[in-house]
């Protein structure tokens, strides 16, 4: 239908500190708004002016932000309000149709909202905020993992062990300290309609290199969008192996991860060098499990034929 119509532009700036899926949904939902996504990231500065500073420097948030599959270009740099000024400049130089934040308030230091210009000038659109997930929250829950290091360092106790191994509530200890493990203050509900707003649906090729990389790929980062890009390097089709939550408890310590295995799955699915992800990968990588995922890749892909077909 608008086949020669110029595509619609869209942008939405951000902070994007400590990368979650919070913004990631953000960002997809942002981009299905229009053909092509422009993201702001707010440099260093602006983010100490207005809300204090950031854990992650500018060069690592712009890592993160670039890596999103639903990401068409960046502008590093973005000042944090969108001013008359700055917005004529999106208009003009970035041809921007539309300017889209969460539904979240925003407001600055001196009370007003960081959007009035782009809403007064009709070019103001919004996407539902992510429950269940933000900078502060992750913060809290690595301060509550580095808690119950620290308290499990000096017990040391077996029950502190069965108490983590099957996930549930708090544990108590003798110095009438409480906590809970990072994972458990996840309020994410991991719905099939979630995951599969974030899959490609992609498939291999008869003929594709198929590459596989496992781990825990907990609080996504710079270092592992990094393995992930030279791991998509070596093949045609990267498949993710993420490890559950037990795996990561044995192998790390108990208490890690800080984000639940579904959190990581969604991180993970994000990253533009990602094809397909196994939510709840085995430890070992078994020759069984090898022809398993060779199966069910090719099984999948026959089901798409078909479907292709039938269309
Ligand atoms: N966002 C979202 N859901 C979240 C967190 C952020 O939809 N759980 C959206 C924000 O509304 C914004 C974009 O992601 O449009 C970038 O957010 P950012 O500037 O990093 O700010 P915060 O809202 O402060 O995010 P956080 O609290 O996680 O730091």
């Amino acid at each position: 239908r608008r086949r020669n119509k110029k595509p619609i532009r869209v942008y939405m700036d951000g902070c994007f500190d400590m990368m979650h899926y919070g913004h990631c949904n953000a960002l997809r939902q942002a981009r299905a708004l229009g053909d092509q996504l422009i993201v702001g990231v707010v440099s260093d500065d602006e983010i100490i002016a207005n809300k204090g500073p950031p854990v992650t420097p500018l060069h690592e948030r712009l890592i993160m932000v670039n890596a999103v599959k639903w990401v068409d270009e960046v502008i590093p740099e973005a000042p944090y309000a969108i001013t008359e000024e700055f917005m004529k400049k999106l208009f003009d130089e970035y041809n921007i149709d539309y300017i889209i934040h969460g539904d979240d308030p925003c407001v600055l230091p001196d009370g007003t909202d960081a959007y009035a210009h782009a809403k007064k000038a009709g070019r103001y659109k919004q996407i539902k905020r992510t429950e269940g997930v933000s900078s502060t929250d992750i913060v809290g829950r690595m301060l509550l993992c580095v808690r119950e290091r620290n308290i499990a360092d000096t017990h040391n106790h077996s029950s502190l062990q069965r108490q983590f191994s099957n996930g549930r509530g708090q544990q108590k200890f003798e110095d009438g300290g409480v906590v809970a493990s990072g994972t458990r203050v996840s309020h994410f509900l991991p719905t099939s309609r979630r995951i599969v707003q974030f899959s490609n649906g992609r498939s291999p090729g008869p003929d594709a290199r198929i590459v596989y990389i496992d781990g825990a790929f907990d609080l996504f980062h710079a270092g592992h969008v990094e393995i992930l890009r030279l791991a998509r390097d070596r093949g045609d089709f990267l498949l993710v192996g993420i490890h559950t939550d037990q795996t990561v408890s044995a192998t790390r310590g108990l208490h890690r991860p800080i984000m639940s295995l579904h959190e990581r799955s969604l991180s993970v699915l994000a990253c533009r060098y990602v094809d397909e992800v196994i939510i709840g990968a085995p430890w070992e990588v078994s020759k069984d499990m090898v022809s398993l995922i060779f199966a069910c890749l090719f099984f999948m892909l026959f089901v798409y034929d078909v479907s292709f077909r039938l269309l």
